[in-house]
């Protein structure tokens, strides 16, 4: 006896029509599933009155083509596998679709896909892998409310289709409200990535009203005591369980996102089960990166080789059990990888950060980097930017690389690794990031691991307490 399948569209996505790239797409939680006219056509009819069957029976009917009923039947595995009518368990990583035309070359320049609107610098938080820049009296928040209300009126013009609204604390920000209004009249999908901190049922039932669609709470640990200790805020973890069921209740996506390091690394499987109940649909553990507040902190942070080895078990592990209610997004810290990430999907190819002093950035890690970045005060549109700039433009495509990215066959896969982390590592903007094991300064890697077996207790300098990065990172 066959099963009847009902396909729907996942009740946190929506459908939307792309009038910058004239597409359709799906927008759910940070992520665009861009869809070809076929796809767009079955999934038009998924609309909870129809099964696969019905389904197929329409479009045979619409088409009269031999091959419908394996297309249809195709593409509705493919949409469920990648989440649109529920979550795929496994997916490893954030993995916004990718359009076909785009390559690691400058060829065609596709437009921003997704914004990060860094509102703020403060918060309550002082968590010592924060990726806010060390230096934080250097950058001010000088954008006002009006401000950011033509940045996403520019970043729509552009293309962007997610908005992700993050500082520091996004909540402290005078006008979030405002923001949300305008990001979702302008069609793109609102993401909140916040510590949760005094987030009171009334405000999160406001911001949905205007239009906020995921809430993503950062935990600092499953235990309240530890959690509290890392973000160094007493009574901060309670707050954000209390949030949490609140996002819930009120109908928004709610995410989990946990930093996994030292201390955090042998509890994937309760934190995602923490998640799971909590009634997250998707739950990111992010190995710390190593560079800015991380870097300083590497040797409280780093965790050894086993403890990582058995993470990436226990998330897959975990992502069996909880499909399909939970997406678990494990990324991988790439200090035990023999290749890097393809950082940011890479620089400057779809992914804008704007900070709170007003520089359009690549991701956010980039103001550690010594380049001059364009402000979005100075008269040029986001679009024009996002074509123009100098710096936007130095690392796309290979032409910038140094031996070996410069003639490996994987530098369109790569794009040669993390800009940040390559720099941080080795003060030079062109090298290779020293995670790959092709790289000439590998051994700075290799070091670090062998530091990070012996046993020690994690101790981790606050991100306030410092106001410069010691120059000593590739001792
Ligand atoms: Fe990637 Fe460069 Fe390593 Fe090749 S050498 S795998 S391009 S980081
Ligand atoms: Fe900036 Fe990787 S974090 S390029």
């Amino acid at each position: 006896m066959s099963t009847r399948w009902v396909p729907t569209l996942h009740r946190h996505a929506r459908l939307h029509h792309d009038t910058v790239r004239d597409r359709w797409a799906v927008l759910d939680p940070e992520r665009v599933l861009f869809l070809s006219p076929s796809a767009h056509a079955v999934i038009t009819l998924c609309d909870g009155s129809r099964s696969d069957d019905d389904i197929v029976g329409v479009l045979t009917q619409r088409f009269a083509q031999p091959s419908v009923e394996t297309d249809v039947r195709a593409t509705l595995s493919l949409l469920h596998a990648r989440g649109a009518l529920g979550y795929d368990p496994l997916a490893i990583r954030m993995d916004p679709a990718r359009m076909p035309s785009e390559t690691a070359t400058v060829r065609a320049l596709a437009p921003p896909l997704a914004l990060t609107a860094e509102l703020t610098h403060r918060c309550p938080l002082q968590c010592g892998y924060c990726s806010n820049p060390v230096d934080l009296a250097k950058h001010q928040d000088s954008l006002s409310a009006a401000n950011w209300l033509t940045i996403i009126d520019e970043c729509a013009d552009a293309g962007v289709l997610q908005c992700s609204l993050s500082g520091g604390e996004p909540l402290l920000f005078e006008g979030l409200d405002s923001l949300i209004a305008h990001a979702r009249k302008r069609g793109m999908y609102c993401n909140l990535i916040t510590s949760a901190w005094r987030l009171t049922d009334d405000r999160i039932r406001r911001l949905r009203d205007h239009g906020l669609e995921h809430v993503q709470i950062s935990l600092q640990h499953t235990d309240a005591r530890r959690a509290d200790a890392i973000a160094h805020a007493h009574g901060a973890h309670a707050q954000k369980l209390a949030a949490a069921e609140r996002v819930v209740a009120h109908g928004m996506a709610l995410s989990i996102n946990t930093v996994l390091h030292r201390e955090t690394v042998a509890h994937v499987r309760s934190l995602c089960d923490l998640a799971a109940n909590l009634g997250a649909v998707r739950i990111e553990l992010a190995s710390v990166q190593s560079h800015g507040w991380a870097l300083i902190n590497r040797e409280g942070l780093l965790p050894d080789a086993a403890a990582c080895a058995q993470a990436t078990v226990d998330a897959r592990e975990a992502q069996r059990r909880h499909h399909p209610h939970m997406r678990v997004i494990a990324v991988i810290n790439d200090y035990y990888a023999d290749r890097p990430k393809p950082c940011m999907d890479g620089w400057g190819q779809k992914f804008i950060t704007v900070s709170p002093d007003g520089m359009l950035l690549p991701c956010p890690g980039a103001h550690e980097l010594g380049l001059t970045f364009d402000s979005v005060l100075q008269g040029k549109t986001v679009s024009e930017l996002w074509q123009s700039s100098e710096s936007l433009a130095r690392f796309r495509g290979d032409a910038w690389m140094d031996e070996p990215c410069r003639s490996c066959d994987e530098r369109h896969r790569d794009h040669g690794g993390c800009r940040c982390q390559a720099y941080a590592l080795t003060r030079s903007l062109t090298a290779t990031d020293p995670t790959c094991s092709k790289s000439p300064m590998h051994g700075l890697i290799v070091d670090a691991r062998a530091r990070a077996e012996a046993p020690r207790d994690p101790v981790i300098t606050p991100r306030s307490l410092v106001r410069r990065p010691p120059d000593t990172h590739n001792e």
